[in-house]
């Protein structure tokens, strides 16, 4: 099978067998960058469904078809094969709280994950982040970007590796979703900075984990995929439906879930649960700024998978942010850069 580094973009091909019978994910460095990639187990899918080995623990054929609050417990049982948001994003989130906190304390906390350190660095050198090859430590970065651009490099840093499968029950290829959710956490920052300013460092954390649920669930979608091309032959409705058709929920009820217990402001909760439809959230601006940069990343054709093919945008979320077909057009043009440029090698 192939597999896509999602630090330096290299291609390789991986035996399925290095994943046959593993239940957590496996870890390997890229022969290239010499980042960690991670490998989950539900990429050995294929052996068909009675022999196959999930992504969340071996499955019987039984459990294959468990729907509802039976397989959410069953999910909620195996997350540990997921790996949480690390600590150092809560301690950092912590410290930018504090208003007597300062550039140093910001770095030392990012400074105790050498591996994060590396990420957050090389995206710091990004085109996009403009400091091409001159930035070679944390405390350097912190001082010349800012401490909230150190903190959105920090979210970037953390979740390239977990964001950068393969979800081959979505039809997303390796980076695919990796692409996506920075397009989503970039709109929503670009959205947040012209209706409400305050809300620009939770906007991009939002936006770039909003579709995590999708990691979680691909395994299950993928032995249902049947189930799946069948409803959508015969309902024009969303690929959303379907997975609460087929599954009794869908990926953005389960992240809400599965990112409460990940400690995630309450927040950012909300507004991954309502991305895909934000009026149940009552006038709640983060969902509604999400929900409007999930679309405008669809209909720029960014990594949208399966699930892109028809998307129903909320017809009062314009309105209430007070924004213009023009805008959103806008915000289209800059997150296709914003994307080419931080994937883009210094
Ligand atoms: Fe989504
Ligand atoms: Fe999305």
């Amino acid at each position: 099978m192939k597999i896509c580094c999602p630090h330096c973009g290299k291609e390789y091909t991986v035996k399925r067998e290095t994943l046959r019978n593993r239940s957590s994910t496996v870890t390997i460095p890229c022969p290239n960058c010499q980042e960690k990639i991670l490998l989950h187990p539900s990429l050995a899918a294929g052996a068909g469904e009675t022999d196959r080995t999930s992504g969340h623990g071996r499955q019987s054929k039984g459990n294959a078809l468990m729907t509802g609050d039976a397989l959410k417990q069953r999910i909620f049982k195996t997350l540990k094969d997921l790996p949480p948001m690390p600590q150092v994003v809560q301690k950092a989130r912590k410290v930018l709280a504090d208003p007597n906190s300062s550039f140093s304390d910001l770095a030392k906390v990012i400074e105790s994950d050498q591996g994060i350190v590396t990420r957050v660095l090389k995206m710091a050198n990004s085109p996009y982040y403009g400091l091409s090859g001159n930035v070679s430590s944390v405390k350097h970065a912190s001082i010349v970007l800012g401490t909230k651009t150190l903190m959105e490099l920090l979210d970037l840093a953390c979740s390239s590796e977990i964001l950068g499968q393969t979800l081959e029950g979505y039809d997303l290829a390796a980076g695919d979703l990796w692409m996506h959710s920075l397009a989503v956490a970039n709109g929503s920052q670009l959205i947040a900075r012209r209706v409400n300013p305050s809300l620009e460092l939770d906007a991009f954390s939002a936006g770039l984990i909003h579709d995590v649920g999708k990691i979680i669930l691909d395994p299950y979608i993928l032995e249902r995929k049947a189930k799946f091309r069948s409803f959508a032959s015969q309902r024009r409705d969303t690929f959303l439906a379907a997975e609460k058709d087929i599954l009794g929920f869908d990926h953005a009820e389960l992240a809400s879930e599965v990112c409460e217990r990940w400690q995630i402001p309450r927040h950012i909760v909300m507004a991954i649960r309502y991305h895909h439809d934000p009026a149940p959230s009552g006038k709640d601006m983060l969902s509604h700024i999400v929900h409007l940069a999930d679309a405008a990343a669809i209909m720029s054709g960014i990594g949208a998978g399966i699930d892109g093919m028809l998307y129903a945008i909320n017809n009062d979320a314009m309105g209430l942010l007070r924004l213009k077909e023009d805008d959103l057009f806008d915000i289209m043009g800059q997150i296709a850069c914003y994307v080419e440029k931080t994937t883009q090698q210094a």
